[in-house]
This record gives C-alpha cells, structure tokens and sequence, in this order.
C-alpha cells in the first residue's frame, strides 16, 4: 500500500492584536485557523496598546493551540514543523508566539520556521491558488504599505514602500476624526461607498518617479479640513469625507501599482493584508488589470486579509521547503526588514 505523507505545520501568528494558531496541510489547505481578536480591549484606548496586547496574547495563546489542534484533528505527533512570525510587530506581542513556538517545538523535536509577517500576508493567496512567479505583491495594512517583487519562490524585493504612514494607520486616524471605533477601515469603506470625492484631497508622490507611498499629508489635509470647519461650525457630509480620503488612497496606490506592473511585467499580482479588504480597492484593482492579460490578479479573500495564522503556515511551508530553520535562540524582531528573507538562512 502507497503511504500517503501529509505535511502538517502548526503556525503561530500574533505580532499586533490577533492571537492565532492554525494547521496547514501541505502549505495551500487550512485544516483550522483560529484567530482570538482582541479589538474590543484595544478600543476604548483607540489604538491597540502593547502591553494590553501581550496580556492577551499569554491568556489566549494555550487555548488557540488546543482548538486548532481538535478542530483539524490532528495530534503533536502528526505534525511536521513548527512555523511562526518572529517580525516584524510588538515585541511583547511577538514574543508570546515564539515561546510558544519553540515550547512546542522542542517539547516534540519538530523543526521551527521563523516567518515574516509580511511574507505571511502574501503567501495568503497561496492558499487559493499556488503563486506563479514571477509575481507582484502589494502589501497594504496597518502597519505597512509596500510593492514587492518576486522574482521566483522565496525571493522578497521591495520595489516601493511608504515613507510616512502605513495606509491602514491613516484609515484609522481619520477614522478617529471622524468618530469611528478603531479599526476604522471597514466602516469608511462602507461610508465611501455613500459618498462622493468632492473634497479633491492631495494624492502625494502620484507622479513621482518611484514607487513609493506617502500618506500623511492626506491624513493631515483630512483632519485640518475637518479642525477648520469645527471652528466656523459648518458641517461637513462624513460620507463625502470618507469618500474623498479613500479616492485618494485608492488612486495612488492603484496608479503606483499598474506603473510598477510595466516596469516588472509579472504573471501573478497579489493584493494582501488587512487594507486588501477594501472594496473600493479591489474594485479598482480589478478594473486596471483588464489591461493586463498577461498578469492575473489574485485578492486574498476576505477571511484571510487580517492577521492569521493560516497565512503564516502557508508561508513557512514555502520556507520549509527552502530548508529555512531556527533554533531555540530565535528571538522577536519588532523591526525585521522584509529583505532578510533574500539569504536563505539556516541555523539548524
Ligand atoms: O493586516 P492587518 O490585520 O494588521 C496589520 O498587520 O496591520 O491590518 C489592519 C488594518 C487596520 O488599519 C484596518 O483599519 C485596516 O487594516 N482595514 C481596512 C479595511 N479592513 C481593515 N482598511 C480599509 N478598508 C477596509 N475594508
Ligand atoms: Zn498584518
């Protein structure tokens, strides 16, 4: 009888405000994903606080370990590696996964992979449909905004990234402006979609040459355009508020993103991470790549555009393969550069 070999990765993922721990089989099926959100400790702060994260990421991350197990019924022993985001993030945040990581791992002799998050958040597409290199990756969320080439299978080249605010971050501070309970992306979104841009704000760095982004000047010509109408007590339409902040958003990451997609003509872009939720994006997105026959489009569906573990199973896998491990003194990198992941390493 042929003996079927299953690789099974226990991933953890918990470098902000989501403690998750999932089992990926053969680095594309999610047998579980559990994800404890923190959200509604973070909110009445209006922000996530560190602190208050690590808090909850050590109350939640033994039970995340036990579902996630039960729910793909499978047991240590079935297991292959261990996979888990090391950075970038929180440091307390971070740290909790890797404990637990390496707890796991050496408790049951399995390897560790130590995953980028950001890598994380691209191999997300992988889990619908193997990426086909060469491919492109706009990385948009909370805490980045970035274009990133992949030449071929564990190769990250950023091409352009933000020089200020991440996109996400600046959803979420106009979002305070406006009234609205961090995260504040999916409820401007929606209020976009009512609205119309009649604001015209600044779309920065749209004709510059490079690929890179730069938000704050939006989210400054935002907040004083609404300070301004506080002082002479005018109302302004909110839906039209939110619409004009997201066009913008929307027009320069777009314009950068189909600029980036004629210098590097690739076969696959992927648009990630939790600002990837955005329908007025996706929308747009899919317009712009009618254009490209040549270069599919693949959005990571919506159930895996915030953090999760699954993502980062399915990128340790990848790096499974590549022969990438870490040993007991792998620590949190809260700063860790995405190109680390152009020298394979191995400290086996
Ligand atoms: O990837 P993620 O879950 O965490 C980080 O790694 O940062 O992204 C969270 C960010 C938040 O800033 C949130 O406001 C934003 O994603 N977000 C959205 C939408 N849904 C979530 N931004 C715009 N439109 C959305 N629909
Ligand atoms: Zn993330």
């Amino acid at each position: 009888m042929e003996l079927v070999t299953r690789n099974l990765i226990l991933s953890f993922e918990s470098s902000c405000d989501e403690t998750s721990v999932a089992v990926i089989e053969n680095g594309d099926t999610i047998l579980s994903n559990i994800v404890a959100t923190q959200i509604k400790s973070h909110q009445r702060f209006g922000g996530v606080v560190p602190e208050v994260a690590s808090r909850h990421h050590i109350e939640q991350i033994t039970s995340c370990i036990e579902d996630a197990l039960n729910q793909a019924e499978v047991d240590y022993d079935d297991l292959t590696a261990v996979a888990v985001t090391y950075g970038p993030g929180l440091v307390g945040a971070l740290l909790i996964g890797v404990t637990a990581a390496k707890v796991v791992a050496w408790a049951h002799g399995l390897p560790l992979i130590p995953v980028n998050h950001l890598a994380g958040h691209i191999y997300a597409a992988h889990l619908v449909e193997p990426i086909e290199f060469p491919a492109m990756a706009l990385v948009v969320s909370g805490g980045h905004t970035e274009l990133v080439y992949m030449p071929t299978e564990n190769k990250f080249e950023i091409i352009g990234e933000t020089r200020d605010d991440a996109a996400g971050e600046a959803y979420d501070k106009i979002g305070r402006v406006l009234g609205i309970n961090y995260p504040a992306g999916k409820p401007v979104d929606e209020m976009a979609h009512r609205g119309h841009d009649t604001f015209k704000f600044p779309r920065a760095m749209d004709n510059d040459e490079s690929f890179d982004f730069s938000f704050s000047g939006l989210k400054s010509a935002f907040i004083n355009t609404v300070h301004h109408a506080d002082q002479i007590h005018k109302q302004l339409n909110k839906d039209d508020l939110a619409a004009s902040f997201q066009q913008a958003v929307i027009d320069v990451l777009s314009d950068k993103t189909v600029r980036a997609l004629h210098d590097y003509p690739v076969k696959q872009l992927i648009l990630a991470g939790g600002v990837a939720a955005n329908k007025g994006l996706r929308d747009r997105l899919t317009e712009d790549m009618k254009h490209f026959s040549q270069t599919k489009l693949e959005l990571v569906p919506l159930s895996l555009c915030g953090d999760n573990a699954a993502m980062i199973g399915a990128a340790g896998e990848m790096l499974y393969r590549h022969h990438v491990r870490a040993d007991a003194t792998l620590n949190a990198d809260p700063g860790l550069e995405f190109d680390w992941l152009k020298q394979p390493q191995s400290i086996e």
